[in-house]
């Protein structure tokens, strides 16, 4: 068995050799004057950086219309860390990291841009880069065909990678055309897709939970687990992105992504080796396993709403309609309940129940494994009727942990049973805040590790089951609604979903 010192030593040496493979990189980014920026990429880098995870004297190329200069970039860098980051930002260590700042003001339709990014390239001998889409999507195509026109697609001397927010397409059909211009211009082992929960330290742990330990996989299955529920609630509203929204709803914004990749990494076989493919062929298998939907049947398995004014701590908020850009008749879902089945193996016949709002009374991420009741009734018990008693619960945020609810007998001379607890959290065993999932999403795709990104037929199959459930809306042609009050968990018709199956949704108290 290894001594922890041997792995201390390991870990440094495998980090000074992947930083030594960043000598001479660059990151470029495309809309480097924007909000995804300077709110999570520029402290991410920073933080890369003071952890000595990549080198300090990286190139950083800001690629966007505004007139800003070289300094002006740096001033915004500068601001943003301070605001941003979680680590302490110096002045000295800033100039030391941030010492390799260049700005290119161009459209991303002018090629002549293209050209001065060369030679900023070419001058200063930079092997390695990495392109960041951090523009709206409608600007992806232009930037990927402008890229592949001048040749900077691929580099003699080193990588050249390329990373693409979300949303990837807006149903299957534009995700596929915009697969075919990647694919132009790009090779797959080059194209990092970001789905951000799959940086979030928690998520990721929900492999480590499967499979590193030997007692929860041998009860992950149809025989022992009832019902999966997948929660992600946001007391946000939609705030200044209606444009995006409206065309959107939870379905493309969370459904689509975060919430497809949750069931995946709940529901899927253990991967052969911890790596990209392996990984990623298990995820797909689920997706592909995903009980399609006729048309009927997407609009008795789905329930939809959209959020009224109300309060979100004790503070009035507007309703969905009401805000800024939205259509006075706008249909657009805010809240998505659905119940999904995966047909395998494994999981024939469980039914997996996820929903997704804005203006939910919290802000929380969790996924609970519900299992079955015992098979016989010893103690009479009362308590916990409808409901199975034991729950695993794997709250990804905010207070990251994992709770096992089972029962107990209370105290006393009479034969009663309680729903106790069993807790693990995160923050009291490891002594620190889980970090930003952009810092470890940055890291990957630097080092080349495309694990936590996802794959072309992916996000593909992601796409397929979800045009389905968009195609069932559209074909019954809703004219209103159900509406919820802000602050609350989602209209009657939200528990009725769930109780229909006889089950009821695992609200925590939290506040
Ligand atoms: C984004 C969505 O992908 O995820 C937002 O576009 C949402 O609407 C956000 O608010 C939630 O992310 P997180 O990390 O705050 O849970």
């Amino acid at each position: 068995m290894k001594t922890s010192y041997t792995q201390v030593v390991e870990t440094m040496t495998n980090n000074s050799v992947a930083i030594e493979k960043l000598n001479n990189s660059a990151i470029v980014i495309f809309g480097v004057t924007g909000d995804l920026t300077h709110r999570k990429l520029i402290p991410a880098i920073y933080e890369l950086i003071q952890a000595k995870r990549i080198p300090s004297d990286l190139f950083i190329i800001g690629f966007a219309r505004r007139d800003w200069s070289d300094e002006k970039l740096k001033d915004v860098f500068f601001d943003a860390i301070s605001e941003y980051s979680t680590s302490e930002l110096r002045e000295e260590d800033f100039s030391n990291v941030f010492s390799n700042v260049r700005y290119v003001k161009s459209n991303f339709d002018d090629i002549s841009g293209y050209q001065q990014l060369e030679t900023i390239l070419e001058e200063t001998n930079i092997n390695n880069v990495l392109y960041y889409l951090a523009t709206p999507p409608d600007s992806y195509e232009t930037i990927i065909e402008k890229l592949g026109e001048s040749n900077l697609n691929s580099n003699q001397k080193g990588w050249t990678r390329i990373v693409i927010e979300k949303p990837y397409g807006r149903n299957l059909e534009t995700a596929k055309q915009l697969e075919k211009l990647v694919h132009n211009v790009f090779e797959e082992k080059q194209i990092y897709r970001i789905d951000h929960y799959l940086g979030k330290e928690t998520v990721q742990n929900i492999l480590v939970l499967r499979f590193a330990n030997g007692i929860f996989e041998p009860l992950w299955n149809r025989q022992y687990v009832d019902h999966v529920q997948v929660t992600v609630a946001e007391t946000n509203g939609v705030g200044t992105r209606a444009g995006y929204y409206e065309s959107a709803g939870v379905v493309r914004d969370m459904f689509q992504n975060h919430i497809m990749q949750l069931v995946a990494l709940t529901a899927m076989e253990a991967p052969v080796a911890f790596s990209a493919d392996c990984v990623r062929d298990e995820k797909v298998k689920v997706f592909r396993s995903l009980r399609p939907y006729d048309q009927d049947a997407v609009n008795i398995n789905t329930f939809r709403a959209q959020y009224a004014s109300g309060y979100i701590k004790s503070e009035r908020v507007k309703g969905y309609k009401d805000e800024a850009g939205v259509a006075p008749d706008s249909t657009t879902e805010t809240y998505l309940a659905a119940l999904m089945y995966i047909e395998n193996w494994r999981w024939s016949g469980v039914p997996f129940f996820v929903r997704s709002g804005k203006r939910l009374p919290v802000r929380m991420t969790e996924i609970a494994i519900h299992f079955k009741q015992v098979p016989l009734p010893l103690f009479n018990w009362q308590n916990m009727a409808g409901e199975a008693p034991n729950v695993l619960v794997l709250r990804l945020q905010p207070d990251e942990g994992i709770h096992l609810t089972f029962g107990a007998k209370m105290p006393g001379p009479v034969n009663e049973i309680a729903p106790v607890e069993m807790d693990f959290d995160y923050e009291t065993s490891f002594h620190q805040k889980t970090p930003e999932a952009y810092v470890r999403l940055i890291q990957d795709a630097l080092y080349g590790d495309a694990t936590l990104f996802t794959r072309s037929d992916e996000v593909i199959a992601q796409w397929a089951y979800t045009d389905r459930l968009i195609e069932g809306w559209n074909a019954a042609k809703t004219k209103y609604l159900p509406v919820y009050e802000a602050g609350t968990w989602g209209p009657q018709g939200a528990d009725l979903f769930i109780q229909s199956s006889g089950r009821k949704w695992h609200n925590p108290d939290l506040h």
